[in-house]
């Protein structure tokens, strides 16, 4: 039997609880998911993609279900290369989704063979963003620790105290 693969791309700088409640619908639906760690073209990363990728291996590491995996270039060879025939995309508010339409039709033209499919995150989650973590951390780390997991806080609390 064929797997249903799912490629959930980002640049994850960090990822937060909103991606991961994403993750894990999303095993309800696909085989396997292949978390891409995008090197974040045109971001200024506050995380190497090394830590980036390594954040989220450690969140996963007891489900066989996830790879992680980083990449350069067009998202539609990367879901090539690991078999994934859609591309998860998270539609959090009524704004994401001009850019998501407009990326899903990209990504159809570049590939026709790769279809998107969005979730909605917990609306817990809907109104954060990595920026917005990141943001919060350097005021207060209190404020973060329902927000992101606690390998992620800590690597936080250490990045930015260091700064
Ligand atoms: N919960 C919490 N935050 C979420 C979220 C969720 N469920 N979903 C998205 N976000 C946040 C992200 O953390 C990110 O925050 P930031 O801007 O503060 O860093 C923000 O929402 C935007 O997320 P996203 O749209 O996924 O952007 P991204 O930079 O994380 O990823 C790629 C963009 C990598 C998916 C996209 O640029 C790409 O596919 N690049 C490859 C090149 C390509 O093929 N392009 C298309 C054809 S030209």
């Amino acid at each position: 039997m064929n797997k249903k693969i799912a490629i959930y791309p980002g640049t994850f700088d960090p990822i937060t609880n909103g991606h991961i409640d994403m993750i894990k619908r999303a095993l309800d639906l696909f085989d396997e998911i292949v978390i891409g760690v995008s090197t974040g073209l045109g971001k200024k990363t506050l995380f190497d993609l090394t830590d980036r990728k390594q954040m989220i291996e450690k969140v996963f590491e007891n489900n066989a279900s996830v790879k992680v995996v980083s990449f350069d270039g067009l998202l539609v060879d990367t879901a090539n290369k690991y078999k994934a025939s859609i591309v998860l995309r998270g539609l959090r508010t009524v704004s994401d989704f001009e850019y998501e339409y407009n990326m899903a039709n990209i990504n159809k033209i570049l590939d026709k063979s790769v279809q998107t499919v969005f979730l909605t995150p917990n609306e817990k989650f809907s109104c954060i963003s990595s920026t917005m973590i990141k943001a919060m951390a350097v005021h207060d780390y209190s404020k973060i620790s329902g927000f992101v997991p606690k390998n992620v806080y800590e690597a936080l609390c250490t990045k930015i105290g260091n700064k």
